[in-house]
């Protein structure tokens, strides 16, 4: 049964999504708080949700298309509150938007965790996202030091 449900994002939702992205857990991933929120709430064609469980707000996520035609595909982002974590909702919330944006027409999505996110990694490869390649020196860490990524893609068919 899912427990998940995805609604989208408001400006009514900024002192959440912040909270949720300022937590260390989260931010050493993502970035700086108050940009990324700023960018979560700017992205007016994107799919921008805030993952809801139980009635309460415990995380957001988001899917990206690239549309041109010869390289079309999806990708998707999000974070959990570390409160929430280890519940399988993060799991849920990538599943629902996963098999909606196939059921959109896409044939592949894409994710890209830093290297060393071992916990988001596990998550993925247990949806069936597939490890493609190290992206060297990819992003930049809130103290200002590169580090890698790593490409990971799932394809129609393959989400578990
Ligand atoms: C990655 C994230 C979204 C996962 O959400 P979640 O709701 O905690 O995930 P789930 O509860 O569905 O699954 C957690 C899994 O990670 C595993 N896990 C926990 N810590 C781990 C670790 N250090 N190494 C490997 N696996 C780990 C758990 O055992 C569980 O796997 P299982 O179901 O096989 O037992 C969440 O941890 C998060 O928001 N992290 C911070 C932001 C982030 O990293 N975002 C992703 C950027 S690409």
């Amino acid at each position: 049964m899912t427990r998940v449900t995805l609604r989208p994002l408001t400006e009514a939702d900024r002192s959440t999504v912040h909270k949720i992205l300022s937590a260390p857990e989260v931010a050493q991933w993502w970035g700086d708080p108050g940009e990324e929120t700023d960018g979560l709430l700017a992205k007016e064609e994107d799919h921008v949700y805030a993952i809801e469980y139980e009635g309460q707000t415990v995380g957001v996520i988001q899917g990206w298309e690239e549309t041109a035609r010869r390289y079309r595909h999806a990708g998707i982002d999000l974070a959990v509150h570390p409160g929430h974590y280890g519940l399988g909702l993060g799991s849920e919330a990538i599943r629902i938007l996963a098999q909606r944006l196939f059921d959109q027409g896409h044939h592949r999505i894409t994710i890209d965790p830093a290297a060393a996110n071992v916990r988001a990694i596990h998550v993925y490869e247990k949806l069936g996202f597939r490890r493609v390649g190290l992206l060297r020196d990819y992003e930049q860490g809130l103290d200002g030091t590169w580090h890698d990524g790593l490409l990971m893609d799932l394809l129609k068919g393959e989400l578990r």
